[in-house]
């Protein structure tokens, strides 16, 4: 049986067998509508979402499956002391696959040692977010037609922003990219993601403060909002939160086919004024999010892909 815990779960192959099957999915999604009829969806949200949660669920729809789950810790027995372990357990008596989010590092992981059915990691703590990468992938080389030889700036809080780990996790692979990390001292890119996964990879990184500087050179920008949930003082938050705002005045320094990422929700660090320029690619994100997760959910139940007959995972 196969997880999703984190970006690396997958090969390179596998990692782009999804994508594949995410694009015919997204040109012809009725052909996919009962593939996984009779199949059950649990999501287990300890965390507030709005697009992971109900993407996960309407995926789910879309293949002809049904889901059941809550959403905040608040609604299950976790209020009670019931462990990730034990409900991981339980779980698995009443569903085919668990989609989990947990403001813990390494909870999803846990529930997938004592889950009978696979787990996706929907989010851990400031960790990891691997299937918001896949929609990042996805995304990417739509818009740029390649996933190699890119200078990706990544800007805002990059230090809890679980998205950027696990995004520069995958991008490392490809040869030729250049990061750009954007954000004040305090927020800067973890130290593990430097020595574990940059210092290793064959990409070369800078760190910076300075949006607009920066800005002319990328070939995408990946902003992100400061994430103050896991801030441990108002003050800090109050003080680093507007600290970057891209508008209409900052996108004339950006090149005419550098697209505009993020995993979304927004704060105020992408003005809404700028919602109608092409290279807005948020929104996009957010449908790619349906494709990818339908072609996630059909990876990880082993379901085969009506259109071709192939499946993703071989092992
Ligand atoms: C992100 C997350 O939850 O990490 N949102 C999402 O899943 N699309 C980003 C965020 O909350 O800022």
């Amino acid at each position: 049986m196969r997880h999703l815990i984190e970006p690396a779960d997958f090969s390179d192959a596998e990692t782009l067998a999804v994508l594949n099957l995410a694009d015919r999915i997204s040109v012809n999604p009725s052909a996919y509508a009962h593939v996984a009829d009779g199949k059950v969806l649990a999501t287990l949200f300890y965390e507030p979402s709005t697009r992971t949660r109900l993407s996960f669920e309407s995926a789910t729809l879309h293949l002809g499956g049904r889901t059941l789950g809550f959403s905040g810790a608040e609604q299950s027995s976790a209020t009670k002391g019931e462990t990730v372990a034990d409900t991981a357990r339980v779980v698995s008596c009443y569903a085919d696959i668990i989609a989990m989010r947990h403001p813990k590092e390494g909870a999803p992981l846990l529930a997938s040692r004592y889950a009978a059915i696979p787990v996706i990691n929907a989010g851990d703590g400031g960790h990891n977010h691997p299937s918001q990468t896949l929609i990042d992938l996805m995304t990417i080389r739509q818009r740029k037609g390649r996933l190699d030889h890119l200078t990706v700036g990544f800007c805002g809080d990059l230090k809890f922003g679980r998205t950027v780990h696990s995004l520069v996790n995958r991008l490392v692979r490809y040869p030729g990219n250049h990061f750009c990390f954007i954000s004040p001292e305090e927020l800067r890119v973890p130290g593990y993601v430097i020595e574990d996964t940059l210092v290793p990879s064959s990409a070369t990184f800078e760190e910076v403060t300075n949006l607009e500087e920066n800005l002319p050179k990328l070939d995408v920008l990946y902003m992100t909002r400061v994430q103050k949930e896991r801030f441990f003082n108002e003050e800090d938050y109050l003080r680093l939160k507007g600290i970057y705002t891209l508008d209409a005045e900052k996108m004339k320094l950006l090149q005419p086919d550098t697209p505009v990422l993020h995993p979304l929700p927004r704060v105020d660090e992408i003005a809404m004024e700028i919602d109608q320029d092409p290279r807005a690619a948020y929104f996009t994100q957010v449908q790619n999010g349906l494709y990818i997760r339908m072609a996630l959910i059909m990876t990880l139940l082993g379901l085969a892909d009506p259109v071709t007959g192939e499946k993703v995972l071989t092992c």
